[in-house]
C-alpha cells in the first residue's frame, strides 16, 4: 500500500496519442500505465506513489522538446519516460542536458549515441541489425532492397544494415525514402520498383501508420514472402494488428521480445496487460521495454534518493529486472541495456513465430565497436527453431 500522507513520486510521460505514430506510442504508455500501477500496488517507493503526468507530443519533435521542458520547468519533475521515433529523442536531449533530468527512452534505435542523462531500454544495432542481416543472409540471399521512413532512424539504420550486408559480400540494390505521411499511391510506385530490381529481400525502416501501406501493397501486388519476405526491425504485433495478419504473415522482425516469448514473466504479464486494458490488448517489444524501464527505475528509485538526479544516475546503471524477455541488465558503461537478440516470422494469427533465438544476454554495443556478423551465433550461442 501506499501512503496519501507521503508526497507522490512524479514521472513524466510523452508519448504520442496522435499523429503517425500513435498506434505505437499509445502501445509504450499502455506498458509504462501497467507498471507504475503494478509498483503502486506493492508499496509504490517506500510508501510513496508514483504518479505520472502525461502529454501528448502529437507525434511532432518539436511539441516532444516543448513538453519536455514544461514537464521539467513548470512540474518540476526530474524523469520522464517517453520518445519513439530518434527524431523526437534527440529534441529532448539538449532539454534534458540543459536542466539535468532523465529520459528513459524504450525503443530500438540506431545506436552511435550516448547521453549521460538518457537510459536507452529498446535493442541497440548489434542486439537486432547484426542478426537480422546474419539471418537474412543466410536463409534468403545477399542482395537487398531498402525502405524507409524520411528521418534519422532509417537513414543510419540502413547505413549499418549495408555495411553488415556488404561486409557479407552482398550488394544494395536500392535504397529509397518516402515521408512519413506517404500515401498508399507512393507505396504502390515503391512496389513495382521493388519487383523490377528483384532484390532476395528488403529492409524495411518505415515506421508509424505507412507500415501497414507497405505491407499490403506488397501483397496486392502478389509478391510471395515466402521468397523474397520484408525484414524490420520494427514492425511488431502493434503494426501488424493495424494492417491485418494476412498482410504481414510471412515477414521477418529481429527483435528482443515478441508476444509469444515463453518466460516465467510473460506468462504473468500477457494475462495482466488483457485484464486492464481489455482482451484485445497485444504486447510487442516497445510495450515491453516500457513496462520493465519503469521496474528499473523503481528498483534504483528503493536504492536511491528518488527526487535527486545524481543518485539516480548512480543506482540505475547495473540494476536488473526479470522482465518478459528474459531478466535484463542496464549497462554500467554506455546506459544501454543487455537484452536477448530474437528473430520471429509473423503467423497467420498476428503473432510472431520465434525462428532463432540468443541463448544468454547481449551486451549493448551502440557504437559496434567490437561486432562481427559471427558474434550472434558464436558468442551468444544461437539456438535455431527453423
Ligand atoms: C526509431 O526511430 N528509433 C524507431
Amino acid at each position: 500500500m501506499t501512503s496519501p500522507q507521503l508526497d507522490p513520486v512524479r514521472i513524466g510521460m510523452l508519448f504520442s496519442e496522435t499523429g503517425v505514430t500513435s498506434v505505437i506510442e499509445t502501445s509504450q504508455r499502455i506498458g509504462t500505465v501497467l507498471a507504475v500501477e503494478e509498483i503502486n500496488s506493492t508499496g509504490g517507493i517506500h510508501g510513496r506513489e508514483l504518479q505520472l503526468v502525461s502529454h501528448d507530443p502529437q507525434s511532432r519533435p518539436s511539441l516532444y522538446r516543448s513538453l519536455a521542458e514544461k514537464l521539467i520547468v513548470e512540474d518540476g519533475i526530474r524523469v520522464i519516460a517517453g520518445c519513439y521515433m530518434s527524431s523526437t529523442r534527440k529534441a529532448v536531449i539538449p532539454v534534458l542536458e540543459r536542466w539535468n533530468a532523465l529520459l528513459l527512452y524504450p525503443t530500438l534505435y540506431e545506436g552511435f549515441e550516448y547521453s549521460r542523462n538518457v537510459f536507452y531500454t529498446g535493442a541497440a544495432p548489434n542486439q537486432n541489425s547484426v542478426q537480422l542481416a546474419e539471418f537474412m543472409t543466410r536463409k534468403f540471399g545477399s542482395r537487398v532492397f531498402m525502405v524507409g521512413s524520411d528521418y534519422v532512424y532509417p537513414y543510419e539504420s540502413n547505413r549499418i544494415m549495408s555495411d553488415l550486408v556488404l561486409e557479407r559480400g552482398g550488394e544494395k540494390v536500392a535504397e529509397v525514402y518516402l515521408p512519413l505521411e506517404a500515401k498508399r499511391a507512393d507505396f504502390d510506385g515503391l512496389v513495382r520498383q521493388i519487383k523490377a530490381a528483384g532484390p532476395d529481400f528488403i529492409f524495411s525502416t518505415v515506421v508509424g501508420e505507412s507500415t501497414a501501406m507497405l505491407y499490403r501493397a506488397y501483397r496486392e501486388a502478389g509478391l510471395d514472402p515466402e521468397r523474397m519476405p520484408i525484414a524490420s526491425l520494427t514492425t511488431c504485433e502493434a503494426e501488424v494488428k493495424q494492417m491485418g495478419a494476412e498482410f504481414a504473415a510471412g515477414h521477418i522482425t529481429s527483435a528482443p521480445y515478441f508476444q509469444s516469448v515463453d518466460s516465467p514473466a510473460n506468462r504473468r504479464i500477457v494475462p495482466a496487460l488483457q485484464k486492464r486494458f481489455g482482451p484485445e490488448q497485444i504486447a510487442n517489444q516497445c510495450l515491453e521495454a516500457a513496462y520493465f524501464q519503469i521496474h528499473l527505475l523503481a528498483d534504483a528509485m528503493r536504492r536511491a534518493d528518488p527526487d535527486d538526479v545524481e543518485s539516480l544516475l548512480r543506482a540505475l546503471p547495473g540494476s536488473e529486472f526479470d522482465a518478459p524477455q528474459g531478466r535484463v541488465r542496464i549497462d554500467e558503461q554506455n546506459h544501454h541495456t543487455h537484452l536477448r537478440p530474437r528473430i520471429g516470422r509473423v503467423n497467420a494469427s498476428g503473432q510472431f513465430d520465434i525462428l532463432e533465438e540468443s541463448k544468454d544476454r547481449v551486451r549493448p554495443d551502440p557504437y559496434l565497436v567490437s561486432h562481427t556478423l559471427q558474434d550472434w551465433s558464436v558468442r551468444t550461442g544461437l539456438r535455431s527453431r527453423a
